[in-house]
């Protein structure tokens, strides 16, 4: 929108038209594309001979018939024509299963490490506007610091200078947690690991959303464990009346929930809903572990609070990482464990000693400075922009009757093409050079056949929208 002088078209009847059928067109000819901020009222007025409040009209106008949307404090963009939206599956009772993912999980792992291969199978949100150089010197002002002292053992349970930021980021939610009781992990991998081993045992029963993160399934897996999968809303997080169902009929040992944002959904637990899940699990004695790796990376509005934030007692175990927020190559994680703070501290020993110093100190000077706080003002918009420009792709290129996530926050989309086999799909895309995750990971057997992940962790690019049209064309083809 680079004009001078813009006419506008001729059959507008009322004046505000004349700037719906305009922006319209400029949307349909690709000249704005899904993500696009449209010029102010002011500038548009002014080049169109137009008042603000014409422009105004127009733009409310466009925002009801969904062609763009208003974004707090930052102006008008153009949405994404996406396909249809995911369906909310009507609850269905679920039996506990013992899970079996581990083997297809193989194969997807060693696709995404792949060479060569275009990686829209791995969620990795700081992929999309790495913080390389910040990171740099952050390390570097730190081993001129520490010296010698940064390639140590840290304490089993994590530097003091991390867990005193992560501390006072609570604090700053509102939330008191004393730095003692954190513990530092390799990733939230570790710490859910940790967690589930304190307050479960081999074939006890744990309640997981449903479709959830295969590494919370492929734990349940390993452990021994039988998982309880309890519907899950595409928008609003893990079903409380499903959830109230499932713990009258069966015996569950714990639940294992995103208290912020579902991966693979991207659908966002209303605070509500929060309190409504701890209270039930409190008034039975089920531990809730929650898992907040996205809930630094919501869209819109405030970073939703924890879990805990809603305790009266001392069984939700909070726990989290960096990896998708600053590195997933550092592997530092950490758990706020409540009441199983000392036996999970003498499990974190047994099993891996304690995590890297080096990376503790740095993420604590990252922190420290001001930089994490930076560089999330900066990640979050690239992420919804792309978040819309995936959606925009595969609506285009997807069979008609394709169904979209809306993800609130994170990086992923979740996709359904009804009547494909998403496993067969798997494999033909990555002959053709692309990794995606099939949905059935995501599940404790037998579910999500016919859907994807696809992650939109990336600088966007010509290259992943060719990708994505070999996608669609695969899909297509199968049916
Ligand atoms: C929802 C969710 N929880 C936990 C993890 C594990 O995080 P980490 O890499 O910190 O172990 C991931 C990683 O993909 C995830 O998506």
């Amino acid at each position: 929108m680079e004009h001078t002088q813009i006419r506008p078209p001729e059959r507008a009847v009322f004046r505000y038209q004349s700037v719906v059928e305009l922006i319209r067109k400029q949307i349909d000819a690709g000249t704005l594309r899904p993500g696009d901020r449209l010029p102010s009222l002011r500038s548009l007025g002014s080049k169109m001979g137009l008042s603000v409040p014409t422009v105004r009209q127009a733009y409310l106008e466009l925002e009801r018939l969904e062609w763009i949307e208003a974004r707090p404090k930052s102006g008008y963009f153009v949405r994404p024509r996406t396909a249809n939206a995911l369906v909310r599956k009507t609850s269905r009772r679920n039996e506990p299963v013992r899970v079996c993912c581990r083997d297809l999980l193989d194969d997807v792992h060693d696709a995404i490490h792949r060479p060569g291969i275009l990686p829209l199978g791995v969620s990795n949100p700081t992929m999309a506007l790495p913080a390389t150089k910040t990171l740099h010197r952050a390390m570097k002002r730190v081993m001129s610091a520490a010296e010698e002292r940064a390639f140590a053992y840290a304490p089993t349970s994590g530097d003091p200078s991390l867990k005193r930021q992560l501390a006072y980021r609570y604090l700053a939610q509102g939330l008191q947690v004393d730095p003692d009781e954190i513990i530092i992990t390799n990733g939230a991998q570790e710490a859910m690991a940790l967690a589930l081993q304190c307050v479960a045992s081999p074939g006890d029963v744990i309640a997981v959303e449903s479709p959830t993160y295969f590494g919370l399934l492929e734990l349940i897996e390993t452990l021994g464990m039988r998982a309880l999968e309890i519907e899950t809303c595409p928008l609003e997080g893990v079903e409380v009346t499903a959830l109230e169902a499932a713990l009258d009929g069966h015996r569950v040992a714990a639940c294992m929930f995103s208290s912020a944002i579902n991966n693979p959904l991207g659908s966002r637990l209303p605070a509500d809903n929060r309190r409504r899940i701890v209270e039930l699990l409190e008034a039975r004695n089920v531990p809730l572990i929650e898992d907040d790796v996205y809930g630094d990376l919501v869209f819109d509005g405030d970073r939703p609070l924890p879990a805990r934030a809603f305790a009266k007692k001392g069984s939700v175990i909070t726990c989290s990482s960096f990896s998708k927020t600053v590195a997933p190559g550092y592997r530092i994680g950490w758990v706020v464990p409540g009441e199983s703070g000392a036996e999970l501290v003498k499990l974190k020993r047994a099993v891996s000693c304690s995590s890297g110093l080096l990376q503790q100190l740095t993420l604590a000077e990252f922190l420290g400075s001001g930089d994490f706080d930076r560089y999330l003002r900066r990640l979050i918009p690239v992420l919804r922009d792309n978040a819309e420009r995936m959606s925009c792709a595969v609506a285009r290129a997807f069979p008609d009757h394709t169904r979209l996530s809306q993800p609130r926050g994170g990086s992923v989309l979740w996709v359904e093409v009804p009547g494909i086999d998403a496993v067969a799909l798997f494999r033909e895309a990555l002959a053709h050079g692309v990794s995606i995750m099939p949905g059935t990971v995501f599940a404790a057997r037998h579910r999500y056949r016919s859907f994807m992940r696809l992650s939109y962790g990336h600088p966007w690019s010509d290259k992943i929208e060719a990708g994505i049209e070999r996608l669609g064309a695969l899909a297509k083809a199968q049916l």
